[in-house]
């Protein structure tokens, strides 16, 4: 876990520094607003895609990222590092001794929260406190302790949300759903500043190689672990080796570098927009809707969520097969799946299981429209559609759509995003928007509410009442809320 040495703790950086604009950087498109900040991103276990991508997205937003560290820097921004293997990396690669700098060591969490804040944000304990928990989250998850992984997903998120600055233990008195561990974790780190439990899971073997290995697209993590005790450790090693994969973790493996880096809204929009066209093709009064981080207003995401319905219900049969089939063609599906049901193992929690009819898929979104689109370029236009590049999509002949996806995987003028294409007939649609929103804890909580509270079972198909042994309609997400005697919960407000 990235930590300041107590005695350089940054005090915060003001947040009314926003100076004169004025080109900088090294991108100069791109105005500087904050030029009293400058950002150092730590590529190791970041990976330099990921590192690419969130070095643009705070150009972008007007912050002053170094590519390398320098005295202007004044935040190393980490990911998943010890501080200590920070300042070992500074000393080694760029000559800095651990006290020659100034600069504090900042958590991922500390940057993402500036991004989405629009401005740096003055470093708090808590972002160091709500990664040291997201960690053991994490590592619980890796473990299969589904108990553990809540817990402490919980105790990141509540901290998140917290409106105050955290600093002694006084400051988390009556807060409930805080566990016992959580709050030794959190009493150790605002005494000693580090705690000793993540700092070894950090520099932990296993629990490195399972993150890495469940970071790729259809890799659960028995899988992980099986390829863990079988000695594998990276994956080159992975490549090279004689395991056999999926269909899906082969394309996971070849798309890895583009999967590992965040979706942008304006990446979901397009997408949304060329799923819409694909079918309207076939059936023109079908509705498309993005669901999933984006509808709750997130700016990045890992993925993105479309449901397609029919107001007619019935019309939507054989739709997905055509649209995916159609977009395999036109080159712009890279991967494509369709199931009834995901009884796959990267569902670890049996309650978000459906049987909608669905696609898990990974698209190949051409960079040159998501450019056009971001400098308002875009023009209503067959463009749309993608050139001859082709993906594999549901092909049959292996060897032939290996060689067609490794020259899809090595085409760099497109993006490989995954995207979720979910299939909801009409009169469960409120229901399945409702599930496929999010967030994972806030549909976690809202089903344990109506089980416990209302004695209701809710799903992403329905709300069945114990009592009176029958399943409640709705049409709306707000008549679902209704039904649960609770008051309106819009999207944003679903975060946490
Ligand atoms: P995601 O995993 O896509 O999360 O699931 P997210 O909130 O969009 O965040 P990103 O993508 O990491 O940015 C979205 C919602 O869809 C439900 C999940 O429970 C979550 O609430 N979901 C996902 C299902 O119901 N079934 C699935 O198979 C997958
Ligand atoms: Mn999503």
């Amino acid at each position: 876990m990235a930590l300041l040495p107590r005695k350089r703790r940054c005090k915060g950086i003001p947040t009314s520094i926003a100076s004169q604009d004025h080109l900088g950087g090294s991108n100069p498109n791109d105005r500087v607003r904050f030029s009293e900040v400058g950002i150092f991103l730590v590529e190791r276990r970041m990976g330099a895609s990921r590192r690419r991508f969130l070095t643009e997205l705070a150009r972008k937003k007007g912050f002053r990222v170094e590519e390398q560290m320098s005295e202007s820097v004044t935040h190393v921004v980490s990911e998943n590092n010890t501080g200590n293997e920070v300042l070992e990396l500074l000393e080694k690669q760029n000559g800095i001794s651990r006290t020659g700098f100034n600069a504090a060591l900042v958590e991922i969490t500390w940057f993402t929260e500036s991004m989405g804040a629009g401005r740096p944000l003055e470093v708090e304990s808590r972002h160091q406190l709500q990664e040291a928990l997201k960690v053991l989250a994490e590592s619980a998850e890796l473990n299969e302790s589904e108990a553990r992984n809540l817990a402490f997903s919980r105790a990141s998120s509540i901290l998140k949300s917290l409106p105050y600055t955290v600093t002694t233990m006084e400051d988390l008195q009556g807060i409930p759903n805080l566990g016992v561990h959580s709050r030794k974790v959190i009493k150790e780190i605002l005494e000693d500043g580090t705690c000793s439990e993540v700092e070894n899971l950090l520099r932990n073997e296993r629990y490195q190689t399972l993150k890495r290995f469940t970071s790729i697209f259809g890799v659960g993590v028995k899988t992980a672990d099986k390829w863990y005790r079988e000695g594998l450790r990276t994956l080159d090693e992975l490549r090279a080796s004689d395991v056999k994969l999926t269909r899906e973790q082969e394309a996971g493996l070849l798309y890895h570098n583009d999967l590992n880096v965040p979706v942008t809204r304006t990446e979901a929009d397009l997408i949304k927009q060329i799923v819409e066209r694909a079918v309207h093709k076939f059936l023109p009064t079908a509705v498309v809707t993005l669901a999933g981080g984006f509808r709750r207003e997130k700016e990045i995401g890992h993925d993105v969520d479309l449901l397609i319905t029919h107001p007619e219900e019935g019309k939507e049969e054989g739709l997905l097969c055509q649209v995916v089939n159609w977009m395999t063609t036109e080159g712009l599906i890279l991967y494509g799946d369709i199931t009834g049901s995901s009884h796959k193992e990267r569902s670890k929690e049996p309650e978000i299981f459906d049987h909608f009819e669905k696609c898990l898929s990974i698209f190949g979104l051409k960079k040159e429209l998501v450019n056009n689109l971001e400098s308002k370029n875009l023009r209503n236009s067959d463009s749309l559609a993608g050139d001859e590049t082709q993906g594999i999509g549901l092909a049959d002949h292996k060897e032939a759509a290996q060689q067609v996806m490794v020259a899809a995987a090595c085409n760099k003028d497109r993006k490989a995003v995954r995207v979720d294409l979910v299939v909801v007939p009409y009169s469960q649609y409120a229901y399945a928007l409702l599930g496929w929103t999010g967030s994972r804890l806030f549909e976690r909580d809202l089903r344990r509410y109506a089980k416990r509270l209302k004695n209701m079972s809710l799903s992403s198909h329905s709300l069945f009442d114990i009592e009176q042994n029958a399943f409640l309609p709705a049409a709306t997400e707000e008549e679902i809320f209704v039904h649960l005697g609770l008051e309106y919960i819009p999207p944003h407000e679903r975060n946490a």
